[in-house]
């Protein structure tokens, strides 16, 4: 069996002693699994602080955001080199609320995940349609629109997904307590590693497609039976230990 990933995006939640108790009680929680891999994407200004918690801890950590620049005047960001200092194994890229909420463009975003990979990391990208898009059964399109804006701008076309995570995020879904079904998800998921393999031109049976958008204790195990689905990345539910390590549990 494929190994499954499941994902905490924290978001802009928890203080200092609050993301300690999540990660201490995640980690007394969590037992070793093969079949499981696990990742934390706490507030930019803790990582360093979960870095230290997770010193030899099957857990890795990751940044929610990144400026695809080397350095210079860019007040308040923060680049690839620097979370490389930190440790991160994943950034998160093309977040429908970077997307929507600051207005990040599919060029944007392209940038962004040519840079984490360029920095060694491994890009997380989200893609996913709105409510309106699914509605006028623009699903596909909105998908792959996301997809090709990233490879339009590859040096190399043959690898351009290597080494990433996708992740499935209906816009609809996430933080509303609506999850897509089964059916969508899997329809969804099936999409897009056949659409990835047209344009690399190979096989990609090994690239890991996670999904996001309301995941919880409830509806883990459904979702990661599906052939395509090969974990999640979860908002919500992460943010309580007990969700988050039942979530888990559900690989097996
Ligand atoms: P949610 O968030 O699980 O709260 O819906 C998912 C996400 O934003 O990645």
């Amino acid at each position: 069996m494929k190994q499954k990933i499941v994902m905490g995006n924290w978001k802009m939640n928890g203080r200092l002693d609050q993301i300690t108790t999540l990660l201490q009680e995640i980690l007394a929680g969590i037992s070793a699994n093969p079949f499981a891999q696990c990742a934390v994407f706490p507030p930019a200004v803790y990582i360093q602080h979960v870095k230290q918690l997770l010193h030899h801890q099957a857990i890795s950590w990751g940044a929610q955001n990144v400026y695809p620049a080397r350095a210079g005047a860019f007040t308040g960001e923060i680049s690839g080199a620097m979370l490389s200092d930190l440790g991160c194994r994943y950034v998160l890229v093309g977040h429908s609320e970077r997307r929507h909420l600051f207005h990040e463009d599919e060029k944007f975003v392209a940038e962004k995940f040519h840079h984490v990979k360029d920095h060694g990391m491994i890009p997380v990208l989200c893609v996913g349609e709105t409510l309106n898009e699914r509605e006028q059964d623009l699903t596909k399109q909105a998908i792959l629109r996301q997809l090709v804006a990233i490879a339009s701008i590859a040096a190399e076309q043959q690898d351009v997904f290597n080494g990433c995570v996708i992740a499935y995020e209906p816009v609809w879904a996430i933080g509303t307590g609506r999850t897509a079904s089964p059916e969508q998800v899997q329809d969804v998921h099936h999409f897009i590693r056949q659409s990835v393999s047209q344009m690399m031109q190979s096989s990609v049976e090994t690239l890991p497609i996670v999904y996001g958008g309301s995941v919880n204790e409830t509806n883990a195990r459904a979702l990661f039976e599906l052939p395509d689905v090969d974990g999640a990345l979860v908002g919500g539910a992460s943010l309580v230990a007990q969700q988050f390590v039942e979530i888990v549990k559900c690989i097996n």
